[in-house]
């Protein structure tokens, strides 16, 4: 039986309230048929909610997994599901946002989002998408320019809800004095070892909802510590509650009102990620999370080669750390 999932209202009246948790639809490398597969495995599993980006390269076949699931029955049709993607850097220029966005619904399939971030607060020459990126292809952000684009998304229909992603108070502080429609959704790196609280305080007074990437410490890229999965404070309540680390990282983003954004291709993980419902952590074990010591694993400066310099932008400017 799929597990039934709490949702969240968002502040956009017509999208569709978001379910409480989310399948990240991001691997490197990969093939499409595997993004199919697993979004096929998930939508069996109960998720209903999908976070890709035209960088993922994955809208193509998770646009592919929800028609196949809408044809088998296991949707009653495209509307059940929660569909987020992301506008890369490259595309963060006023005249290339609308574009960029309908080549997304192209990739997908599908006549509108229900989500649509900015992906970064950091602007880059128009070109291919590369990553990591140039420092001396990065550009100041056209706040005010780039945000009425996104509010004409959403008043086309094109994008239900409009939101952010890595966006620190600084960043939305600029945004909210040009916006008109305020964002929905800041989708940042947060889990029990980032646990954002000043980014969390602040979209909370804002009526921005939070949702959460690398809610169980990240996919392994270079060979990096995983913080969360390696946590010996997870792993004890873990093994007190009968749970798995992964579970516990991921019921207490959900108890903080925040909605996590799981990667797994597994079917069995699939499943076990969507076991947060049934139980709850104790005020000690709360506690005891509350204290973990805290490491950022994402970060500005590792999102650029090497090499290079910032000629027009300074690296605070853009910097996505908030402690
Ligand atoms: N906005 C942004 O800038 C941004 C940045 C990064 C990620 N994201 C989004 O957030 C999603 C998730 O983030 P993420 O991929 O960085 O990290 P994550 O979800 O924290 O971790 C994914 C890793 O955990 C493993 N895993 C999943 N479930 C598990 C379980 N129950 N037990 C043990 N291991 C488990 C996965 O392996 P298997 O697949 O082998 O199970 C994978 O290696 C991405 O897919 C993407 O959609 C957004």
């Amino acid at each position: 039986m799929a597990v039934v999932v709490p949702e969240a209202v968002l502040r956009h009246g017509d999208a569709r309230p978001m379910p409480a948790v989310g399948m990240g639809v991001a691997e490197y490398p990969s093939t499409p048929e595997r993004t199919r597969d697993a979004v096929l495995a998930a939508l069996e599993a109960g998720f209903r909610h999908f976070d890709t980006a035209s960088l993922y390269r994955t809208e193509a076949p998770l646009g592919e997994a929800i028609a196949e699931a809408t044809r088998r029955g296991l949707l009653a049709s495209r509307e059940e599901a929660f569909v987020t993607t992301k506008l890369w850097c490259t595309q963060c220029h006023p005249d290339l946002v609308l574009p960029s966005l309908r080549e997304s619904l192209r990739n997908l399939q599908m006549e509108y989002v229900d989500l649509y971030l900015i992906h970064l607060p950091i602007s880059v020459k128009p070109g291919p998408m590369v990553f990591p990126v140039k420092k001396e292809d990065v550009v100041p952000f056209d706040f005010g320019g780039v945000w009425r684009a996104m509010e004409e998304c959403h008043r086309l229909g094109l994008a239900k809800a409009i939101g952010v992603s890595n966006f620190t108070t600084k960043h939305i502080d600029k945004l909210l004095a040009v916006a008109t429609i305020l964002p929905a959704v800041n989708q940042v790196e947060m889990n029990p070892t980032w646990q954002q609280r000043t980014v969390r305080e602040y979209c909370d007074a804002k009526g921005i909802r939070v949702t959460a990437y690398s809610p169980l410490g990240g996919q392994n890229w270079g060979g990096s510590a995983n913080y969360v999965m390696e946590s010996s404070v997870l792993t004890e309540i873990a093994r007190a509650r009968g749970k798995s680390i992964a579970q516990v990282s991921l019921r207490w983003i959900y108890e903080q009102g925040v909605t996590p954004i799981a990667k797994s291709y597994r079917k069995e993980r699939l499943k076990e990620n969507l076991e947060i419902f049934d139980w709850e952590l104790t005020d000690e074990d709360r506690l005891k999370i509350s204290q973990i010591p805290q490491r950022k694993r994402v970060t500005a400066a590792s999102l650029f080669s090497p090499d290079g310099e910032f000629t027009s932008v300074d690296l605070p400017d853009i910097e996505i750390v908030e402690e």
